[in-house]
């Protein structure tokens, strides 16, 4: 089978088994799975855990089929299914810590982990330092490891304010301190495609598949694609914990890896051409987009990803006032106001200086404008630009 990403995204988990003579994976929904012996009942308890048909939690012919693609793809030893991104980071993280552990988390991870970390690991006993996405003393991370830190927790780029981590620097001080520690990234935004962490020495790649994976903003997923060492502990807490997805939602994930790739190529055409064109608006203070070189980190997203998907942010040259904000927002055309991201449409948000920095205590912010969060989508850039346009107008 071909290594080249275009291939694997088109072949991954098609396998004859889950096709049954199909072009696509069937859709299988089941609860009980039925034995025809009490040798075959023996036989898929033995291998419950290997891909055989056991129960619907452990999944069906689609979900396996997924996991295999996803697996592949991300280059781990398994793939656990959640029913959102949300249920993947926080059963990812449950799965290795214990009452008296202690876990760094990027102070850029998107804000319900850190607000699971701070609200309900804090509650079993758990204690979370947060640390900027880039460290400012050479001796980085290693400072901030007590002899109790079990799990590392990345995300790159930064949610929102878009700072890329380098992350290989990072694994390497980590394990040079302690090589037990389980490390972890939110892998959303490559969409475990244009950033491979465990390449990198990352245990656990964990995606928001509700994003590209899903593609069409439609469906939840949730997946966390684990290495060898970690992949036992990982697939039994899931399943303890009673995470799973149904049928219908993984089926949907699979048809969404065959475009995946020329969605994302258009993502990261479109993007930077709207990155570009804001760089030079006299309105915009900043722009942060990974593939442009003022954006902090820009080096490690040169050296270690093959392209950007959609979203990123910019900075106004003037902080607008709820009246303003609303004049602006209420008016666009193409962008629609929504949370979320990954779709073939784009997006637009905004968040107040005052709101990053509650969420940004150790890093702080260094800008005093509105930020505005765009996602890209597959419209003409020219109609997307024109909408933008139109935005700046409306507060000039
Ligand atoms: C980076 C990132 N991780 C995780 C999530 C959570 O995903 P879900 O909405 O599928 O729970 C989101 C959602 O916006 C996200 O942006």
């Amino acid at each position: 089978m071909s290594n080249k990403i275009e291939t694997m995204l088109v072949n991954a988990g098609r396998d004859k088994k889950f096709c049954h003579g199909a072009v696509n994976p069937v859709v299988q929904r089941a609860s009980s799975i039925v034995f025809d012996s009490v040798a075959s009942k023996k036989q898929a308890t033995k291998l419950r855990a290997e891909g055989e048909l056991f129960y619907g939690r452990r999944g069906t012919l689609t979900h396996f089929a997924l996991q295999q693609a996803m697996t592949e793809i991300e280059g781990g030893a398994g793939c656990s299914l959640y029913p959102c991104g949300a249920a993947a980071v926080a059963n990812t993280i449950l799965a290795f810590v214990k009452q008296g552990d202690h876990i760094l988390v990027t102070e850029s991870a998107y804000e319900p982990t850190q607000d699971f970390c701070t609200k309900t690991l804090t509650r079993l006993g758990v204690t979370t330092t947060y640390f900027p996405p880039i460290m400012s003393s050479a001796s980085g991370i290693a400072d901030l490891i007590q002899p109790n830190t079990r799990l590392v927790f990345l995300e790159s780029p930064s949610s929102i304010t878009m700072e890329v981590q380098d992350i290989p620097g990072l694994v390497k001080q980590i394990k040079s301190i302690n090589p037990e520690i389980i490390i972890v990234i939110d892998n959303t935004w490559a969409a475990g495609v244009l950033f491979k962490p465990l390449q990198h020495g990352v245990d656990i790649s964990i995606q928001a598949g509700t994003k590209y994976i899903i593609g069409h903003s439609d469906a939840m997923i949730g997946t966390a694609v684990s290495n060898a060492r970690c992949w036992d502990t990982l697939r039994e807490n899931s399943y303890l914990m009673g995470q799973t997805v149904d049928a219908d939602t993984a089926y949907l994930a699979s048809r969404g890896l065959r475009t995946l790739g020329v969605r994302l190529a258009q993502h990261h055409k479109s993007g930077i051409e709207v990155a570009n064109w804001l760089a030079k608006h006299p309105k915009v203070a900043r722009v942060n987009h990974p593939a442009l070189p003022e954006c902090p980190g820009h080096e490690f997203y040169v050296r270690d990803f093959s392209g950007s998907s959609g979203l990123f942010s910019f900075i106004l040259d003037t902080k607008l006032d709820d009246t303003e904000l609303a004049h602006y927002l209420d008016h666009f055309t193409h962008f629609k106001m929504a949370y979320s991201w990954g779709g073939f449409e784009s997006l637009i948000l905004a968040n107040q200086p005052e709101e990053m920095a509650a969420i940004r205590p150790a890093t702080g912010v260094t800008f005093t404008g509105t930020l505005i969060r765009l996602h890209i989508g597959l419209e003409n850039v020219e109609d997307l630009l024109e909408d933008l346009q139109a935005g700046f107008e409306r507060i000039s």
